[in-house]
Parts: C-alpha cells; sequence; structure tokens
C-alpha cells in the first residue's frame, strides 16, 4: 500500500505539472478525487486493510490528498493568471490609432472657386500671371486709357496709400493686362486671378475682394472668340450642359466695344439656379482691347489685338454655392468654413470634377 502511495502521489504531482490548461487541470482532479478517482479508491481500500496498516496508510493518503490538492491550487492560480495574460495580450488597444475620424482643415470658398477657374482655363490653354495687390496710378488707371481727371476714375472708390500719391490699392486686376504686355510678346493668353481693392461695404460688396482678368492678344482674335470663350467657360464652371449667355453693350475706358455678360437664371424663393429661367443676373464684364491700351504698351493696334475681361472671383463662389452674403466671406468664423468650405485633398480639375 505504501508504495502503491508513493508512485500514486509521484503520477497525480507530475499530471497536475503537466496540465496545459485549466480544463486539462480539472480533468486531472476528477480523475484524483472524482467518484471513481484513483484517491478516492486508494481511500476506500484502507477498510481493506488489517487495523494495525490502517491508521499509517490513512495519514499517508491524507498526506498525498493535501500535498496534490495543494498542488493543484498552486496550477490553477497560474493558470489563471496566463489566461489572463493572454486575453489581455489579445484584446490589445494601440492608443495611437484615431479613435474617430481626424477633424480635418476646410478651403474657403474663395480659394476653391480661383481652383476651379484656373483650372478651366488652363485647360483651354490660358497661363496664370500675377501682380502686386500696392500697385500705381499708369498700371491701374492711365496704361489703361482712363485719362487724368476722367470721371471713370471716380467709379472705382479707389483707395490712395497715405504719402505715396501716385500708389493705389489696385481697384481691378486690369493692372495685370499691362505688366503682361510690357513684359512679354504676343501672341499672348493669360489668367490673372488675385486681390482687388474698393471703398465700399455691404451685403454684395467688400473692401477686399478678387477678381480674375483674362486677355488673349494675338493678329485676328475677334468679339465671336470673346463670346465662345466666355461660354465655354460658363458650362464648365457652372457644370451644366447649357449656360445661356447674353452680352449687353457697356462701357469701360480699356475696352472697346465693351460689354457686361449675363447668365441666365432663375430665382425662386429659397434659391437661384444658374442656366434655365427667364432672369438674367450679371458674371461680368468684358470688350476688345482698345486701340489707346495697345499702344500705351508699345503694340501696333493694325498688327495686334485681341480681348479681355474681368468677373469677381466671391460674386462667383456666391452664384454657384448659394452664399448669400459677402461680408461673411471674410469674418473668420469657423462654423461659416465647416459649412461652405471644401474638402482640401480635392483638386479640382476638369476632368475629374470641380468641387465634390
Ligand atoms: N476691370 C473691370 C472691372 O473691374 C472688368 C473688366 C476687365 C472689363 C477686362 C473689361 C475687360 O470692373
Amino acid at each position: 500500500m505504501a508504495d502503491r502511495l508513493d508512485s500514486l502521489s509521484g503520477e497525480l504531482l507530475a499530471a497536475v505539472d503537466a496540465a496545459a490548461d485549466l480544463k486539462a487541470l480539472d480533468d486531472v482532479r476528477v480523475a484524483a478525487l472524482g467518484k471513481k478517482g484513483s484517491l478516492t479508491d486508494a481511500a476506500k481500500s484502507l477498510g481493506q486493510l488489517p487495523p494495525e496498516e490502517r491508521r499509517e496508510a490513512g495519514r499517508r493518503v491524507n498526506e498525498v490528498k493535501d500535498a496534490f490538492t495543494a498542488a493543484l491550487n498552486a496550477k490553477k492560480a497560474d493558470l489563471e493568471a496566463s489566461a489572463l495574460d493572454a486575453r489581455l495580450m489579445a484584446e490589445t488597444v494601440d492608443v495611437t490609432l484615431p479613435v474617430r475620424p481626424q477633424p480635418m482643415g476646410r478651403l474657403h470658398p474663395v480659394g476653391q472657386v480661383m481652383e476651379e477657374i484656373t483650372a478651366i482655363f488652363a485647360d483651354m490653354g490660358f497661363a496664370v500671371a500675377e501682380g502686386p495687390d500696392i500697385d500705381d496710378d499708369f498700371h491701374n488707371f492711365t496704361a489703361l486709357n482712363f485719362p487724368p481727371e476722367h470721371p471713370a476714375r471716380d467709379m472705382h472708390d479707389t483707395f490712395f496709400i497715405e504719402g505715396h500719391k501716385e500708389l493705389v490699392l489696385r481697384t481691378h486686376t486690369s493692372t495685370v493686362q499691362i505688366r503682361t504686355m510690357l513684359a512679354q510678346k504676343p501672341p499672348l493668353r493669360i489668367i490673372a486671378p488675385g486681390r482687388t481693392f474698393r471703398c465700399d461695404s455691404d451685403a454684395t460688396h467688400s473692401p477686399m475682394f478678387h477678381q480674375v482678368e483674362g486677355l488673349v492678344i494675338d493678329r485676328t482674335t475677334h468679339m465671336g472668340h470673346l463670346k465662345g470663350c466666355l461660354e465655354d467657360f460658363a458650362r464648365a464652371f457652372f457644370e451644366r450642359d447649357d449656360a445661356p449667355l447674353r452680352l449687353r453693350p457697356s462701357f469701360f475706358p480699356f475696352t472697346e466695344p465693351s460689354a457686361e455678360v449675363d447668365v441666365r437664371c432663375r430665382r425662386t424663393k429659397e434659391e437661384l439656379i444658374v442656366g434655365e429661367g427667364d432672369d438674367w443676373l450679371e458674371i461680368l464684364g468684358c470688350g476688345m482691347v482698345h486701340p489707346n491700351v495697345l499702344r500705351n504698351v508699345g503694340l501696333d493696334p493694325d498688327e495686334w489685338q485681341g480681348f479681355a475681361f474681368g468677373m469677381g472671383i466671391d460674386r462667383m463662389a456666391m452664384l454657384k454655392y448659394g452664399i448669400p452674403d459677402l461680408r461673411t466671406f471674410f469674418e473668420t468664423d469657423l462654423r461659416w468654413l465647416k459649412h461652405y468650405g471644401f474638402v482640401p485633398l480635392d483638386t479640382p480639375t476638369t476632368f475629374a470634377g470641380l468641387a465634390r
């Protein structure tokens, strides 16, 4: 009996040690202490021993049982701890991952529309030209055929620079017509987007606003080309198969003949739909470059001719995206920008779509 208990004890402790998980460990426990377990059997068989051996054997059975139970509990605690560790490892959370889509900055509608207009004219072969925000009387007025003291100067509500009589904040991007014709030889085909300034402020006028200028100079370009070019532009910009335009006679000192261009539209109480309806809405000024302007930059009007146009970018943004008040453009209100702004990664192209 004593030998049998010794080897049973060894077997049981080895089995406890070998148990790989809690389930296996419980099987070992049942195999020893269950109804038909090996230790239960050993305890039962004590009754068959002669009384003088029984006592010693009983003590030994209890010893083996205690050692086994202690080993069992220790192993159980062990296995539980490593099961918890394994679970924690499996459920690891990478705290550096974003928990929700990152808030992203927005592009201002003026920048967006500037990109859209540039993309359209770039497709038609126009290059982008630039000029300074502060310019002189020559580029802003004189070279553009505004004679000194001419009343047309007053229509521009000009900001003058204190202490610099000849400097102004440019009242239009037409200054870039002059700069380009002075710097480059024709044929020319440029657009010039940029900031412009006039002393005026209400729901549709801001003292600082944006224009894009267009200029084409070569030997044969005529008014028909101007109209066709603007029609192509309007269809592309308003993203419609048809965006009918109307040219109304007008006056600018630097173009002759001059026209203002309206786009067909329909106004309802809530919205303005461009391209259909019975109403007309002015979108830009244009005309054939005045012979005096060509002379002012040293071009012979008998050899060179072309057209120019200028439109308000802010106004185009209001029209296309239904923004009612121009002043809100420059209030830097984050809620406004979240509502009217554009996702910066969507670059406007004429092939992939201007705005998404
Ligand atoms: N410069 C004019 C304006 O600011 C627009 C214009 C540009 C008109 C070019 C004709 C030709 O109103």
